[in-house]
């Protein structure tokens, strides 16, 4: 099918090149020059997994860019709105841009098509993207719309999206369905992963993900709805990570123990110094936003974004408790990002926490793998400086704080973190390490929700750097509480 995808952002550049990649012709649209000419040059304008070799197998043959909207709707069969949705001063969505694809889309329709919202919408979009199509003139009988939700994580889009859980469909017309149950039928019949070429060839797909039709409304609902749960769980686990503080329970313990009933399950329950990105904190305000105008008081949903406020101040309250005083300590960063796998910096909780710390006057050594261009953008160079390494970061700190969970800071060289460091002491916000193993190389360590370790000085074998390090004669040097 023919398909034009308004909007080149996280969704529709992924949404765009996986429709390229079950088969289809995609013109994926963006009316801005900068995001359109790096995509003309081949640049992959997003750090995604995946999207460069769907890249590298589809742009210029299924997968053609364009900055003119008018035209690519005129050759698409089914045109997929895909741009942003920003929070507004109120934490309400701001719909200004759907409106404003949705009225020159209406100008641009001489024959039928199907017009998908992917876009995170509140309830009723579908409803007033109809009316303002038939208001710009599109003729009723010319155009469907339906809603299309995505469930795409940052890091993992590309594999989210070729093997969903499942695919949600909203509208009230069966033709429309149809056409977009065709759309996505290499999923939905199995056989793209029977394909040799498939992006996982050797992946194995017991069953194909079920395609869910519904209403506009309550696909519209879903998308919410799962986000603002998947939200909840995590501040769920961690609200349990402050009891286990409290009474000296081991939260691994107490996930492992309610993770394993089937009808709670395992994921989404890490804690740590709490969610960020660009979906959960503004998809939660829009949802009760939303449940207001519609006459429902959802309180609960303030209570999952207290809580994740909270644990932002509860990890600084530890580094306090650790370090004593604050001011002109020296302290390596690990993470920048909102999450491991992304260079995404929005509503990032390791920028928030990085923020507080140089405004305490502390000086910033910070490593991340992706994020840290991003980064400078939001946090500038006064007192902090961004290393090419972990190991670069941690050299000459008085402690070393994880603010997010990249995969690869599990790896690192433990005996040589703490010949680096000036102290060994670690503040775990994602709880990427254990206990146990920091005990066994001498550390002070302290996560969520779990027990803490004091280091004794020369309880464990020191290195001959790490012991020079311990008779420092530095007058700072006794600032930092002894661990
Ligand atoms: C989320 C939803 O998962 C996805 O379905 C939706 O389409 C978009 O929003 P995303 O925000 O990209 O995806 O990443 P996700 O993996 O959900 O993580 C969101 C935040 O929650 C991150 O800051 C992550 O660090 C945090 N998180 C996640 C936890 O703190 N604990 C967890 O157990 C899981």
């Amino acid at each position: 099918m023919r398909i034009a995808v308004i909007g080149s952002g996280h969704v529709g550049l992924v949404s765009g090149a996986c429709f390229a990649e079950l088969g289809h012709d995609v013109i994926l649209v963006d009316n801005d020059p900068v995001k359109y000419e790096a995509l003309q040059r081949g640049e992959c304008p997003i750090h995604e997994k995946h999207v460069p070799e769907l890249f590298q197998r589809h742009r210029g043959t299924r997968l053609q860019f364009s900055d003119a909207l008018a035209d690519s709707v005129s050759k698409a069969e089914a045109i997929f709105i895909a741009v942003g949705t920003p929070p507004d001063i109120n934490g309400e969505a701001d719909l200004s841009y759907v409106e404003s694809v949705a009225r020159e889309i209406a100008s641009a329709i001489k024959e039928y098509k199907i017009i998908v919202g992917k876009s995170t919408v509140p309830v009723y979009t579908s409803e007033w993207v109809r009316k303002v199509m038939l208001l710009n003139g599109a003729s009723a009988s010319l155009f469907d719309v339906a809603s299309n939700p995505e469930f795409l994580r940052e890091g993992t889009a590309v594999t989210d999206f070729l093997y969903p859980d499942r695919i949600v469909i909203g509208t009230d017309n069966d033709a429309c369905a149809e056409r977009l149950r065709l759309i996505y039928q290499p999923l939905l019949d199995g056989s793209y992963y029977r394909r040799a070429d498939s992006l996982f060839p050797h992946k194995v797909v017991k069953s194909p993900p079920p395609l869910i039709v519904t209403t506009a409304k309550s696909a519209e609902l879903i998308k919410y709805a799962s986000n603002a749960f998947l939200a909840m769980k995590i501040s769920f686990i961690n609200a349990v990570a402050a009891i286990c503080e409290s009474v000296g329970a081991d939260v691994d313990q107490v996930r492992e123990g309610i993770g394993s009933d089937s009808r709670i399950g395992r994921q989404f329950l890490r804690p740590g110094i709490g969610y960020g990105g660009s979906c959960f904190p503004k998809d939660l305000s829009a949802y009760r936003a939303v449940a207001r105008e519609c006459g429902y008081d959802f309180r609960l949903l303030e209570e999952v974004m207290r809580i994740n406020n909270e644990q932002r101040e509860r990890f600084l309250r530890k580094v306090r408790s650790v370090l004593w005083t604050l001011k002109g300590k020296r302290l390596a960063v690990l993470g920048l990002a909102f999450k491991g796998g992304t260079d995404d910096v929005r509503e990032s909780p390791a920028i928030s926490v990085v923020r507080s710390l140089l405004d305490e006057g502390c000086k910033i050594q910070a490593y991340d793998p992706a994020a840290a261009q991003n980064a400078r953008e939001l946090l500038g160079t006064q007192n902090i400086q961004y290393a090419a390494s972990a190991m670069e970061a941690a050299r000459d700190a008085d402690a070393l704080l994880v603010l997010t969970d990249w995969e690869e800071f599990r790896a690192i060289d433990l005996d040589r973190l703490r010949e680096l460091l000036r102290y060994p002491i670690v503040i775990d916000g994602r709880n990427m390490f254990s206990p146990a193993t920091m005990a066994e190389h001498g550390f002070t360590y302290t996560s969520v929700g779990r027990g803490d370790v004091h280091h004794q000085a020369g309880s464990a074998q020191k290195s001959p750097a790490a012991a020079k390090k311990s008779v420092d004669p530095r007058p700072e040097a006794d600032a930092v509480k002894a661990p």
